[in-house]
């Protein structure tokens, strides 16, 4: 497959996984072209996997100056070959507190993650937030769309729910790219760098989020948008 192919499975395989999806991206994507009107924002996709958002978000406002952060080489190697070659394409592991060393910016006007940050245990994502504020430029924003439920999860939400609507599943769909010639060499390398539980598979609800936020330096956030348990919660800074 190429990489705009194994870009399109990975999106219908997200999709099962996130309701909502398309709607919570859009609405990230018009919150900065609203914001940013008439300039040319800098954005960072933090997570980024195979760039469906950086994609989607170039087609909307063609003059953002964009980068993704992720470590996993599979999905470097799908953002890489199928993202225009002005975004940056950035390695970098979430988990170091040094990874903002590795920007091509210090200063970010939306910095944005979907269904990332949950791979971070809790005191991790703490810290990460206040990094994230450190980023981000007067006027900017960071926003994070992922399972936030109202109230707080009595267990981790894995497969449950998943519709059965013939599409593959998550285990089916990395079995494929363990297959394919050019993307299975990287499946190894993945597995040496996240180890067994690549995801701390952790879902607090949007009212930790927003504590968590407020640790850093916003002057307002909230939720911005909800589908069930999906929601997207923002942080605005001013200053
Ligand atoms: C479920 S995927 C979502 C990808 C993309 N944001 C999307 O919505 O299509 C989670 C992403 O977070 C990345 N990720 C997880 N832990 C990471 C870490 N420690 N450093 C960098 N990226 C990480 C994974 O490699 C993966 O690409």
């Amino acid at each position: 497959m190429t990489g705009d192919q194994w870009n399109d499975s990975w999106e219908r395989l997200m999709a099962r996984y996130q309701p909502g999806r398309a709607q919570a991206i859009e609405r990230m994507i018009e919150l900065i072209a609203t914001r940013c009107e008439g300039s040319a924002p800098r954005v960072l996709d933090v997570g980024g996997g195979t760039g469906t958002l950086c994609s989607r978000l170039l087609e909307r406002v063609p003059r953002a100056e964009v980068t993704l952060v992720d470590l996993d080489p599979v999905m470097l190697k799908i953002a890489g070959s199928s993202l225009p070659s002005a975004v940056n394409v950035v390695r970098a592991d979430l988990r170091d507190p040094e990874w903002t060393t590795s920007l091509p910016h210090v200063g970010y006007d939306a910095v944005l993650a979907v269904m990332a940050l949950h791979y971070l245990p809790p005191a991790r994502l703490t810290e990460l937030y206040t990094e994230l504020a450190g980023l981000v430029r007067a006027g900017g924003f960071v926003a994070n769309v992922d399972d936030m439920p109202e109230a707080e999860a009595v267990a981790p939400l894995g497969d449950h729910g998943i519709p059965d609507d013939g599409g593959v599943s998550w285990d089916a769909w990395w079995g494929q790219v363990a297959a394919d010639p050019v993307l299975g060499p990287a499946v190894a390398e993945r597995a040496r760098l996240f180890g067994d539980a690549p995801s701390a598979e952790w879902h607090p609800p949007a009212a930790w989020h927003l504590r968590a936020l407020g640790t850093g330096s916003f002057d307002e956030a909230g939720v911005a948008w909800r589908d069930g348990d999906q929601a997207a919660v923002v942080a605005f800074r001013s200053r």
